[in-house]
């Protein structure tokens, strides 16, 4: 009989104290710890092996055992095929091309944002030997959305269970190549008194997946839901257990749907794969900068084309600037889509390197679409839409920037000039504003003039 101990545990990032604290110690959270309890033996691989040992005497399929001795790198046998395309491509794209035997990857996001839809049309399009675990809907809830998404005839099993073990049996039974576990926040084991979603649950059935997943080498997909302050336990504990992180995101008001990988065991982070929600699904936009700009308004101040790049891709957004006397004291500055000191930053460049007098203004900035940019080739991209906006002067609408802005106002060569340019071109800009460090590695190109300046103020108009 193993012991029960209680603890307090971090229902946001999972750590654990003896007693109550106030302020979580390590994510700095206030209020966040709750009382659970967890037996001796739980979260010990140990005794994940155990339960899954127990659990294959009732069915002796083909369990690999993960304690077996080292092997020598050299005997290894590397399987090249072990990477299965969906065929969603934005979705592969982002996985780094395609599912991967014996990964665990846990698919996070904000409830409604449309993770549920993503899995079963990723399990449509791997066309079997899917099993669709939901702990949250019905199966005749789950048949419903098929029919919406045209995916009811796909040769899948559902299973609505929400007791781990009863799910790994169902697993081992069944013996599906993938599984999609919609959502971890709803499982639970018996031995473990604390209630579904607690991280003491989330952690022991994640854990207990995690090995199932490797000793059965199959895929596994974990939907966790984390809401706007993620105070909900999940998704960043597991966060340091699975293979892979996606997260899905875009507001629920908002068509488009972002999907990114914050950890990839088996490819680039950097990708991103964009989607739009309709009423039959998720479409995949294949190519994003002509919808981030259809609805670019060419007469208004305030807007500014940027070519940036997002994993192996440019996209070109647009960025909007809107600058106004402020009624306060105290200037309003706010942000969508970009990170609110670097716009102070920017700000202040523009005053002391630019002669800006922005002082009075409120500033607010928009990516438009919903795109979150982080990368500096942005910068000279958004001070020129904060000039434009001051000056009540319109951008040439033929027109791309790209720079990085120094504190001193000095405008710093980008990474991947010609690329950006090149797709910029390809979308019918004519005109490119860039770091004069940019130029001399540039080919020449045709039907674009390339205007390379050194110095924010240069670049005023
Ligand atoms: N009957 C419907 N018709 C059209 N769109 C729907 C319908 N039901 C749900 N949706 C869309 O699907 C989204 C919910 O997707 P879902 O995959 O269930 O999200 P999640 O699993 O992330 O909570 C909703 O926000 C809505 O946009
Ligand atoms: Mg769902």
């Amino acid at each position: 009989m193993s012991k029960v101990k209680t603890l307090f545990v971090c229902q946001s990032c999972g750590y654990q104290a003896s007693k109550y604290l106030g302020k979580c110690p390590e994510c700095d959270k206030w209020n966040s710890f709750v009382e659970e309890s967890a037996s001796d033996e739980s979260g010990s691989a140990k005794h994940h092996d155990q339960v899954i040992r127990n659990l294959k005497k009732i069915d002796s399929s083909t369990y690999v055992d993960l304690s077996e001795s080292a092997q020598r790198l050299e005997e290894i046998q590397f399987q090249a095929d072990h990477r299965t395309p969906t065929g969603i491509l934005e979705f592969d794209r982002v996985l780094g091309g395609g599912l991967v035997k014996g990964s665990l990857v846990l698919v996070g996001g904000e409830p409604g944002i449309g993770k549920s839809t993503l899995m079963l049309q990723m399990a449509a399009h791997l066309k079997g030997d899917v099993l669709y675990v939901s702990g949250e809907e019905s199966v005749y809830q789950i048949k419903s959305r098929a029919e919406r998404l045209a995916a009811s005839k796909v040769n899948m099993k559902i299973l609505a269970e929400t007791n781990l073990e009863k799910i790994l049996q169902t697993i081992l039974r069944e013996k599906p190549q993938v599984v999609v576990v919609d959502s971890v926040q709803t499982l639970y084991r018996e031995e473990i008194q604390s209630a579904p979603g607690s991280v003491s649950q989330v952690r022991e059935c994640a854990a207990l997946l995690m090995h199932l997943t490797k000793s059965q080498h199959i895929s596994v997909f974990l939907v966790g839901h984390v809401t706007k302050d993620g105070t909900l336990a999940g998704p960043k504990v597991l966060e340091h257990m699975v293979d892979t992180v996606l997260q899905f995101e875009g507001d629920q008001h908002h068509l488009f749907r972002i999907l990114r990988a914050t950890k990839n065991r088996f490819g680039s982070t950097n990708e991103i794969g964009i989607f739009e929600m309709q009423d039959k699904g998720l479409i995949e936009i294949t190519n994003p900068s002509e919808l981030f700009l259809s609805e670019r308004d060419v007469h208004h101040s305030g807007s500014v084309v940027v070519p940036v790049l997002e994993g192996s891709r440019v996209l070109l957004v647009e960025v909007q600037a809107l600058a106004s006397t402020t009624s306060y004291g105290m200037p309003q500055r706010t942000t969508s889509g970009f990170d609110l000191r670097r716009l102070q930053l920017l700000i202040a460049v523009l005053e002391k390197r630019a002669r800006l007098p922005l002082g009075s203004s409120d500033i607010f900035l928009n990516i438009a679409g919903g795109l979150h940019v982080e990368e500096p080739a942005i910068d000279l991209g958004v001070a020129l839409a904060i000039s434009s906006s001051y000056q009540e002067k319109p951008m040439d609408p033929h027109t791309v920037v790209l720079g990085e802005l120094g504190l001193g106002g000095e405008v710093r060569a980008v990474s991947h000039a010609e690329r950006r340019v090149r797709e910029a071109v390809k979308l019918g800009f004519n005109r490119v504003i860039l770091p004069k460090g940019n130029l001399k590695d540039l080919p020449s190109m045709t039907g674009v003039t390339l205007v390379g300046i050194r110095r924010i103020d240069e670049a005023m108009f």
